[in-house]
């Protein structure tokens, strides 16, 4: 059995921004706190949507103060807005992190606490405020997730939240909002983003629910990947990333990540790395310890993603999925550990705690083959081969 949650309303295509003033009345919300980053800002598109707004007679305030790979301290003042004010939705504008803070924000406005009280594994399914979401990145898919993640700062932790109650009552996926995205943040969210597609496919959590959500995403996002990367305003590479992304979400969503997540979390909490990076880093490594467990699943990603032919032999298909992930990582110029700065004795150093907190989050139980800590610490050995 599978069980699907997915956002109420999702309007989908150029445009689309223009829809939200609608979607708060159709929601009966008078009051929306606006949730985004300084980009968001210097961007104009903060300005355009409280144009948007005014322009019918809603007024919203924001909270612009949103960081990249969000901690419970960055979030703090969001919700002492909440709390202080009487908002009745939030609205999430930008990439996957101001998206995760909005979440959070929605939540513990409403219902006080700290974050860690709501980490994995509780079930978050309090309806906080509800929170339509604008995503500008294709993408962490956070639009169409029960999920969000808080880094708590104290622990150097990436919590893991799930639930219902994360799960944006709207989303608004409009392309447009991607065109201007510069070629390191495409490759980053678009790896993220068929890395969602390829764990919900071989997920032990996978439906056929999910399985077909995933397919169509990876469909979508092999042929396409490069094209937004090199071309950044090739409009229907951009609307194809955008819908494969959000596809993406929707079916990890439903049928978790695994053990890429897993893995990748702590990284970018020890060492900073942004989300899809870390995600990029381990991809190719992962994927060959763990297609012996799901080897004809993972050469359906191969072929859905375009990298192998539809009749390909399955370990063929698996070849050449593994010789493609590495080679977009080179042509996306994705940095190694070290080429990124992180210093190899303090990696090696975090390399356990690295690997209980991985486990702990839940993520490597669904993968095709379950690692143990010691399988996770020599995968992360790995990266530095
Ligand atoms: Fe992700």
């Amino acid at each position: 059995m599978a069980s699907v949650v997915l956002p109420r309303v999702m309007e989908v295509g150029p445009g689309a921004l223009q829809k939200l003033p609608e979607l708060l009345a159709t929601f009966g919300c008078k009051k929306p706190l606006l949730v985004t980053d300084k980009m968001m800002v210097q961007l104009g598109y903060l300005d355009k949507v409280q144009t948007l707004l005014a322009a019918k007679g809603i007024a919203s305030d924001v909270f612009a103060d949103t960081v990249p790979e969000p901690t419970a301290a960055s979030i703090q003042a969001g919700v002492d807005k909440v709390r202080a004010g009487d908002f009745d939705a939030v609205v999430a504008l930008g990439g996957g992190s101001p998206i995760d803070s909005a979440k959070a924000i929605a939540i513990l406005g409403k219902f006080g606490g700290v974050i860690n009280d709501y980490r994995f594994p509780r079930q978050v399914n309090e309806a906080g405020l509800p929170i339509i979401a604008i995503p500008t990145t294709a993408g962490t898919g956070s639009e169409a997730t029960r999920f969000t993640i808080i880094t708590d700062e104290k622990t150097d932790e990436k919590l893991l939240c799930a639930g219902v109650g994360f799960m944006p009552v709207a989303a608004l996926i409009d392309y447009e909002l991607t065109l201007t995205v510069p070629p390191r943040t495409t490759a980053d969210t678009g790896i993220d983003a068929m890395t969602h597609a390829i764990e919900a496919y071989v997920s032990k959590k996978a439906s056929p629910y999910s399985d077909s959500q995933a397919l169509a995403a990876m469909g979508l996002i092999g042929p396409n990947l490069r094209r937004a990367y090199h071309q950044g305003d090739d409009k229907a590479a951009r609307e194809a990333m955008m819908l494969g992304a959000s596809l993406a979400g929707i079916a990890f969503s439903n049928a978790s990540v695994a053990l890429v997540h897993g893995m990748s979390r702590p990284i970018g909490a020890f060492f900073h790395v942004p989300h899809g990076l870390s995600n990029a880093m381990l991809l190719p490594a992962v994927t060959a310890w763990s297609i012996p467990a799901a080897a004809e699943r993972y050469a359906d990603c191969a072929r859905a993603l375009g990298f192998a032919h539809m009749d390909d032999p399955t370990e063929l298909a698996n070849q050449k999925l593994l010789a493609e992930l590495v080679a977009i990582n080179t042509e996306l110029k994705v940095p190694s550990p070290a080429d990124f700065g992180i210093d190899k004795d303090r990696f090696f150093a975090v390399r356990h705690t690295m690997a209980e907190q991985a486990l702990a989050s839940g993520s490597p139980g669904n993968n095709p083959r379950v690692p143990s800590a010691e399988d996770i610490v020599t995968l992360y050995e790995q990266l530095w081969a």
